[in-house]
């Protein structure tokens, strides 16, 4: 019998799933994670932790919770978990590709969209009571289509959203750690230097994940390089981005706007800069959240949970 501790709310069908292999112990909140020192103690006897992102996976939770067997992690990235301790400890770690790269995409474009024809702005101004005539240029936005796009990171989800702007006629460029000639082929993708990428598109697109190598990429500097009519998404890690510096590129005029759907430290915190300024759009992290998927990603958990449990090699062990 297992002892099973999911750190999150999931629906019955899926709790009923893991009870079937053992003891489920639920952190009964949708929004609320769970205090550090309740999940150590909770861990603490367990075989199987099914986590979120919110839960720091590091050498001290191996050495409080010396039972593990795997831990599964609701999330694609899994920048939360010390990956060497979890060796040393013996520990599977296991994700969900696959299943969200099309719906992180589609936020990445509704993003790139929306910070394109100024949505928010637009919307704010019609609520504000603003809207007295047309302008000639008022809210005037940038156009996709036919536009250069520079996609830094492409993997799955830079592919998905690279598919997309097929439709747009976009230039595509990107900048990966390796060449991706699938995504050359078929879609015309065109691999560039970093720096040209930076300096040439008028939407620079980010999905990559946090490491060593990407952490605080885009800095002053970077953002300096930028066309100043250019617009940066995030749709990967908070933590590429030097935050104070993309504050100072907006309030310089370094670059047109920002979509950000990840940032540094999150939630974030409501006084923090960036929630000033009137061309950054920030939503709460919820690249992967639409109902279909989300129950996927959940799936996908349990599956690896039972391949683990009943003796076979995780499906998607990292
Ligand atoms: C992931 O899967 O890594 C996302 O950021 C969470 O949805």
């Amino acid at each position: 019998m297992e002892k099973i501790l999911v750190t999150r709310q999931i629906p019955a069908k899926f709790k009923q799933r893991l009870e079937a292999l053992g003891e489920v112990e639920m952190w009964d909140h949708h929004l609320t994670p769970m205090p550090r020192e309740t999940f150590l103690q909770a861990a603490a006897d367990k075989t199987v932790l099914l986590v979120t992102l919110s839960e720091q996976i590091d050498n001290a939770l191996f050495q409080q919770a010396p039972h593990l067997k795997i831990i599964a992690n609701m999330a694609v990235g899994y920048d939360n978990i010390d990956l060497v301790s979890a060796e040393q400890h013996g520990v599977v770690i296991s994700n969900t590709p696959h299943v969200l790269t099309e719906t992180t995409a589609e936020l990445g474009f509704a993003l790139m969209m929306a910070a394109s024809r100024r949505l928010p702005e637009a919307i704010d101004y019609v609520q504000d009571g603003q809207w007295e005539s047309w302008g000639p240029y008022l809210l005037a936005g940038k156009d996709i289509y036919h536009a250069k796009v520079g996609i830094f990171g492409m993997g799955e989800i830079g592919k998905a959203f690279a598919r997309r702007l097929k439709g747009f006629n976009a230039d595509i460029l990107y900048h990966n750690r390796s060449r991706n000639t699938k995504a050359e082929h078929e879609l015309g993708a065109f691999y560039t230097s970093f720096e040209t990428l930076i300096r040439e598109s008028d939407f620079v697109v980010c999905t990559a994940p946090s490491t060593p190598e990407t952490q605080n990429k885009f800095d002053r500097s970077v953002f300096q390089m930028m066309r100043d009519d250019a617009i940066f998404v995030n749709i990967g890690r908070g933590d590429l981005v030097v935050e104070e510096d993309l504050v100072e590129a907006l309030i310089a005029g370094e670059i047109a706007g920002c979509a950000l759907d990840v940032v540094r430290d999150e939630p974030i915190r409501m006084d923090h800069p960036l929630l000033k300024q009137p061309n950054a759009i920030i939503t709460p992290h919820i690249g992967s959240a639409t109902v279909l998927t989300r129950d996927q990603m959940i799936q996908t958990c349990v599956l690896n949970i039972e391949d683990v449990v009943q003796g076979r090699p995780a499906r998607n062990q990292v």
